[in-house]
């Protein structure tokens, strides 16, 4: 395709064409869209992303932003004829700061390239989630992507100390330059932040490290209702820091055991189960809780790991609900409330699936310290996609109406993409969503970024 406006500016090895580069690059990990893009674009410079920019002002041609894939609302998905933009090429580590503890990554680094780095030079990456190992800094940026750490830690927000973007006009932006402090106005290193590509091109990133914490301890506790797994939380974090505090169901338990052989942490089964992460030092302290937990018959039965080993084998339980689950199409809800708002949420969600789904199986996990829920629901055998998908979608806004009333977010992690567009009413006003619109006109005039997206 030598007569692509793209082919002027990179060689054919790193502007395809192929279908395997098509299918692969042109969809995340979202199961329900298409992919369809024109041509998979490599990079490797800040330059050629500038210059690609500016070919596609001129031809009007759409470009989908595409990191490690491994989103879930279909936020890298290029379904019409799109170039994607991929960084897998642009994946260095440019340089480390130990005064500030800041390192430069270009957009295509790994998420565990950037956690063993910051463990090399003595410090702590500490933003981590399952896809870890293929994610990318860049759509983790983009995403403002959260995970198993933000009760101690935040978000990837609280560690972007600064940012390199291509606009959608073609502009070269370098955002705050990693300082602590800067009153200069608006800030749009953290307009960026989330954008989820519909502004601009994250090119570079300066991510914040911290302090390497002491040797950390698993423990997880098995409970009979979501109304324990709330009690166990709040007994929990008013002894000690946690470093995570995550609740899954006996179902998932189950699904992860069918997909890969682990054990049952527990002797006995029970629906619902706590897992928290803490510092070695606060062992005591968690003892003594857990002692009172199982003597007011809130906490049935517990283990605590003893090694590295058992804590890695302890957190896959959690970690490997997505992975064991993703075979079966589940049509997936990342929802949130404040935190105290919680129980009487949790209550209202159950009622709610009970009543809906009476036929389905419903997987409940996901970060509840953080407010976070994450409900699938499993699609029956025999079923198509399709007719499940719009099942699922008719009782959406049931669900949605019940995060609107308490003022929650329709998706608390995963971000909006295509999957949770024509939902976004519920979370944000008119006015808001108004604004977002003339914000993106402002970076991106030509609506050339991530069609589709968000809004
Ligand atoms: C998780 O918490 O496991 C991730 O957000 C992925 C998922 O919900 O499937
Ligand atoms: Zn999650």
């Amino acid at each position: 395709m030598s007569d692509h406006p793209l082919s002027q500016l990179l060689p054919p090895r790193r502007l395809r064409f192929d279908d395997e580069a098509l299918a692969r690059w042109g969809t995340d990990r979202t199961t329900s869209f298409a992919a369809s893009p024109a041509c998979v674009a490599f990079p490797e410079s800040v330059d050629e992303v500038v210059q690609l920019v500016c070919i596609a002002n001129g031809h009007d041609l759409k470009i989908v932003p595409s990191g490690g894939r491994t989103g879930l609302s279909g936020g890298a998905v290029a379904g019409g004829g799109e170039v994607v933009l991929s960084f897998d090429r642009m994946n260095r580590i440019l340089g480390f700061n130990p005064t500030d503890r800041i390192v430069r990554c270009e957009a295509g680094v790994i998420t565990q390239v950037l956690q063993d780095y910051a463990d090399e030079k003595g410090f702590f990456y500490p933003v981590d989630f399952a896809s870890a190992g293929s994610s990318q800094i860049g759509g983790n940026i983009a995403t403002n992507a959260g995970g198993i750490k933000v009760i101690r830690y935040g978000l990837t927000r609280d560690w972007v100390a600064g940012l390199t973007v291509v606009t959608g006009r073609g502009e070269l932006l370098r955002l705050n330059h990693g300082l602590v402090k800067n009153a200069t106005g608006y800030d749009f290193r953290h307009l960026f932040i989330g954008s989820e590509g519909t502004l601009g091109l994250i090119v570079e990133a300066d991510m914040r490290l911290a302090p390497r914490p002491e040797e950390q301890r698993v423990m997880v506790l098995g409970v009979q209702t979501l109304n324990h797994i709330l009690q166990v939380l709040e007994r929990m974090a008013e002894a000690v820091t946690l470093s995570a505090f995550e609740f899954f169901s006996d179902l998932c338990l189950r699904k992860v055991i069918a997909h890969k052989t682990v054990q049952a942490p527990l002797s006995v089964s029970t629906p619902f189960y706590a897992l928290i992460e803490f510092d070695l030092s606060a062992e005591g302290k968690v003892f003594e809780a857990f002692e009172v937990l199982c003597a007011r018959g809130i906490v049935m039965d517990g283990v605590l790991s003893q090694s590295r080993e058992q804590a890695k084998k302890l957190w896959y339980l959690r970690e490997g609900i997505s992975e064991s689950l993703a075979p079966e199409h589940p049509y997936k809800n990342d929802v949130s409330v404040q935190i105290a708002d919680v129980p009487e949420f949790l209550d209202s969600v159950d009622a709610l699936v009970s009543r809906r789904y009476p036929d389905l199986e419903v997987c409940w996990y996901g970060h509840i310290g953080d407010g976070n829920l994450h409900l699938n629901i499993l699609k029956p055998e025999g079923l198509s996609d399709e007719a499940f998908y719009e099942r699922c979608h008719t009782i959406s806004p049931e669900l949605f109406a019940l995060v609107q009333a308490k003022n929650g977010s329709v998706s608390a992690e995963h971000g909006v993409g295509l999957l949770k567009r024509d939902f976004l009413g519920y979370s944000r006003s008119d006015a808001e969503i108004e604004a977002m619109r003339a914000v993106k006109a402002v970076f991106d005039p030509n609506g050339i970024m991530n069609p589709g997206k968000l809004l």
